[in-house]
């Protein structure tokens, strides 16, 4: 897989891109990643990205025309196509669903935000997918950013220490009906520790027991710490489609995109 991220604070990835999984995930083979700085495609000699909002108010926006040419520049310098992805707290709440979908994509092409956000024709322009990692704001989209290249590249095969244990987290275990469970609780040594001990299935070495009591654990932990992942209301597929953008602002309805553009360039 190749990630492409477009970014005004490459110097934020370098770090976290090297450690952990998505670290071992780029030493393995199983992703590349591309960093490109959004200040490359401006023509001013402030490499200026940014500019007051029409009709006034606080912070400022980032414009079309830098953002429209790195896309474009960066989808052009190889040929495999890109799935545009904006990183938005206005966009699909990310899911494990949706991390394993996009797993499977041979390139992802990630926009990260910044200052009040971005000019919305160039969105329109785009027509990204458009996800957000839950409903609060950051400063810029380079967290986000990372947060789903490291939830991505931890499903690339080879990537995880034990094969199964992704399999085996929270919202990727799933009950009969198909829907997603939280992972059970776990437990090492010391046996005992504040007088806390460790269940006595864990310990008698009975294989079957030792699945059914995780599985009946993992049930219970959803009932009672997240019942909407039980009975969601509304489900993820009305999220999706509500997120068409039709009735607000005099935008288009759009859909996700695939790039067909060939292209990489590195900064
Ligand atoms: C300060 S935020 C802009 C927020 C925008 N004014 C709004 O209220 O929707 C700047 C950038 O951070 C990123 N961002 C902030 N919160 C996010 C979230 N929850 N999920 C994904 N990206 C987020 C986006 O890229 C956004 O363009």
């Amino acid at each position: 897989m190749r990630i492409d991220v477009l970014t005004l604070f490459p110097d934020m990835f370098r770090e976290v891109l090297a450690t952990s999984m998505p670290g071992r995930a780029a030493s393995s083979g199983a992703v590349e990643y591309h960093l490109h700085d959004l200040r490359n495609w401006t023509t001013d000699r402030h490499r200026t990205v940014d500019d007051r909002p029409f009709g006034g108010g606080p912070g400022m926006v980032m414009m079309c025309e830098p953002l429209w040419e790195a896309v474009n520049a960066v989808e052009a310098s190889e040929t495999s196509p890109a799935r545009r992805v904006l990183l938005t707290p206005q966009g699909e709440p990310l899911t494990q669903a949706r991390v394993e979908e996009l797993a499977a994509e041979p390139r992802l092409l990630l926009v990260a935000g910044h200052y009040e956000g971005i000019d919305e024709r160039v969105i329109e322009e785009l027509d990204p997918l458009e996800i957000s990692i839950g409903d609060y704001v950051v400063s810029g989209g380079e967290l986000p950013a990372m947060v789903l290249i490291d939830a991505l590249v931890r499903l690339l095969p080879g990537v995880l220490g034990h094969a199964d244990s992704a399999a085996e987290d929270s919202f990727s275990t799933r009950d009969e009906s198909g829907r997603p469970l939280l992972d059970c609780p776990h437990f090492t040594r010391p046996r005992t520790w504040h007088d806390r001990e460790v269940p006595d299935v864990l310990l008698g070495g009975d294989h079957g027991a030792i699945a059914d009591w995780r599985r009946e654990q993992s049930v219970e932990r959803t009932r009672r710490r997240r019942p909407d992942l039980l009975d969601p209301s509304p489900r993820p597929l009305d999220v999706e489609r509500s997120m068409s953008r039709q009735p607000d602002g005099g935008t288009a309805a759009r859909g996700e995109h695939s790039g067909d553009g060939p292209g990489d360039s590195d900064s």
